[in-house]
């Protein structure tokens, strides 16, 4: 998912060109701003910390991209391409570590295992909402 800041800032289409350029597959798309009751539910595992407000106010500030992407180890390799939750310890190279400074403007999510990847698909996508397709150039990939 690309976060408000990362959609206000102008860096969808570099956020997304680089899962694209690695070699997954979108499955699913849209723009919308999260209501709080859905970000409070995606981030519930954070909700006893000092940060949780602050977190949810962030994320339904505004819209955001929220993205399905397959592939070999994708969920492995995305957290990877995403680097640390710490920008200024992520390294140069990975999408944090290029295009971000603090930890609460980190602009982007994604999930840190296949269980949560499911888990947030059906959160923020519902039944039914990926496409089935296969790009032409998926034997070389
Ligand atoms: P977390 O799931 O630990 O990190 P990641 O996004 O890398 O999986 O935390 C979720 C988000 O919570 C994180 O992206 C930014 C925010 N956050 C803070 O605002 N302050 C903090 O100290 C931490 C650890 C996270």
């Amino acid at each position: 998912m690309v976060k408000p800041d990362g959609v206000q800032r102008g860096l969808v289409g570099e956020i997304i060109g680089r899962f694209e350029k690695k070699g997954f597959t979108l499955r699913a798309l849209k723009l919308f701003t999260p209501s709080r009751e859905l970000a409070e539910e995606h981030y519930k595992d954070l909700s006893a910390k000092p940060f949780f407000k602050d977190l949810v106010d962030y994320i339904t500030s505004g819209p955001v991209v929220a993205m399905v992407w397959e592939g070999n180890g994708v969920v492995a390799s995305a957290r990877k391409l995403i680097g640390a939750t710490n920008p200024l310890n992520a390294e140069p190279g990975t999408i944090r570590g290029d295009l971000a400074i603090q930890t609460g403007r980190n602009v982007v999510h994604g999930s840190d295992s296949p269980e949560n990847g499911e888990r947030e698909t059906g959160l923020w996508f519902g039944e039914g909402a990926l496409v089935d397709w296969e790009p032409s150039l998926k034997p070389w990939l």
